[in-house]
């Protein structure tokens, strides 16, 4: 039986158009889905968006639209964005699809069935920018410590999920599973916050109209959080267990503590690892529309091409932790590695083949590239270390054309070598910059091979 891979990205609230951050993980999810397709087994990934609830009530009320209206709109961008990046995924879910709609219908019906829902009042602050929950003691001068604007005070009635009855089940399985949450200091910081305590989780609102039913009372709609999470469910077709969750680090209580709780409730197996990656800024500046600096997907594209975008985000910052967007040090790479090695040596290879030709031989070459090494890193997440690995042999290869003087000897055999291995490196990078490696795969997979165009213009 082929092995199954099943990969999301959060599903994006559609109040503006995508930015690097949305980029970022939706990136890492296409390279991984792809990573997994090279190894032949059945692959699905998962993406789209959270549509319900008051932010986006009040975005569209703001824009005298109604919120659907508004949404279908926004989506339309989302799509056109991942579609410049070369995304690939098998679905893009919205929390308003009709089958979605049932399915969170249908898991809340079981919750309440098995008692672990109740009717209270919830009395507290609510951030909608958030659309998160605070307590007195989580605000700094009364407001929001995300947003530092004002929040509100909620007195209404409730339906709450009974978290707090979850709290040993949960320790016991981030102990005795360490891979569920990573990196390790972020499972540390879940750990240590759930043996504070756990507060039952209100789960429903009446104050708007915007959202799901509860399916046992219609005047209430769903939390738009418990909403959101269970579209890992409605679109897993047979899927289910997510292998990986990836997230950033700003909504990792949703996607252990609440979500796994829920699914404990339901009687579902719980998705194999949750990744929280870090926070990318903007020449050290927080990406935001209020305050700081926004980078959409089209400048993003505009500095230096898709793949050279793609490639940067791998390559700046170790995975899970936090990096600096700048265009010079985009440039700086786009230049350096992607252009002078990468590049060079494609454009060198096909002309001396071009010339000379190729004569089938023993490829002792390759055998200088880590393959090992490298399926490990990728397999363990450690992007840019792979990436590492590959350009050390890249810059082997392009030794070996300068050591060998092929342009005098026109040693055919070492242009065998060399063939095969920038094949291999294609085949290596094309999760990360497909297009690029597919260009290069076309090229030295014909016969009569021909000198390159540039495959990476110098900025
Ligand atoms: O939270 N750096 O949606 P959202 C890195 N709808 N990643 C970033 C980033 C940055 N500066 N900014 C955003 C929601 N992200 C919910 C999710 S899932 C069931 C519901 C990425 O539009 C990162 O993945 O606010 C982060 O977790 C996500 O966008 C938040 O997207
Ligand atoms: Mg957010």
């Amino acid at each position: 039986m082929t092995k199954k891979f099943y990969v999301t990205t959060p599903i994006y609230y559609p109040n503006d158009v995508p930015h690097i951050g949305h980029a970022y993980t939706t990136i890492i999810a296409d390279a991984l889905a792809r990573w997994h397709r090279l190894k032949k087994e059945s692959v699905r990934f998962l993406t789209g968006t959270d549509e319900h609830g008051k932010k986006i009530e009040n975005i569209a009320n703001k824009k005298g639209k109604k919120p659907k209206e508004f949404v279908d709109t926004l989506v339309l961008e989302f799509k056109s964005a991942w579609k410049k990046l070369n995304i690939k995924y098998d679905r893009f879910i919205r929390t308003t699809d009709k089958d979605h709609e049932k399915k969170v219908q249908e898991i809340l019906q079981k919750i309440y069935d098995k008692g672990d829902i109740y009717l209270g009042e919830y009395e507290g602050y609510y951030c909608t920018e958030c659309e998160a929950y605070y307590t007195e003691k989580d605000l700094e001068d009364g407001c929001c410590p995300i947003h530092k604007t004002k929040i509100e005070k909620l007195k209404e009635p409730s339906y709450f999920f009974r978290l707090s009855k979850y709290k040993d089940k949960l320790l016991k399985l981030y102990t005795e599973n360490p891979e569920i949450i990573l990196p390790e200091f972020r499972r540390n910081e879940v750990i240590n916050r759930v043996k504070e305590g756990l507060q039952d989780l209100s789960i429903s609102r009446t104050n708007f109209s915007w959202g799901i039913p509860l399916p046992f009372d219609k005047k209430h709609v769903a939390y738009v959080w418990f909403d959101a999470l269970i579209n890992y469910i409605s679109g897993a077709e047979d899927f289910w267990p997510a292998d990986i969750h990836l997230i950033g680090k700003d909504i990792l209580w949703f996607h252990t503590v609440i979500w796994h709780s829920i699914l404990l409730s339901v009687g579902l197996e719980l998705p194999k690892t949750i990744f929280a990656h870090g926070w990318w800024t903007f020449n050290k500046e927080k990406i935001s529309k209020s305050r700081g600096r926004v980078i959409n997907v089209d400048e993003l594209i505009s500095i230096a091409g898709v793949d050279s975008v793609r490639y940067f985000l791998f390559r700046e910052t170790p995975f899970g932790e936090d990096g600096d967007f700048s265009e010079k040090s985009l440039i700086a790479r786009h230049n350096n590695e992607l252009a002078n090695k990468l590049g060079n040596l494609v454009s060198r290879v096909s002309g001396l083949i071009e010339k000379n030709g190729v004569e089938k031989c023993e490829n002792n070459l390759i055998k200088k590239l880590k393959l090992r090494e490298i399926e490990k890193l990728i397999e363990n997440y450690k992007f840019d270390k792979a990436l590492n690995e590959i350009f050390a042999f890249i810059d082997i290869c392009n030794e070996y054309v300068q050591s060998k003087k092929i342009w005098e000897t026109k040693d055919k055999k070492a242009l065998f070598e060399l063939k095969e291995s920038i094949l291999k490196i294609a085949e290596l990078l094309s999760p990360f910059i497909p297009e690029s490696a597919e260009k290069i795969k076309r090229q030295f997979s014909v016969k009569k091979i021909k000198k390159s165009k540039i495959l990476f213009k110098k900025i």
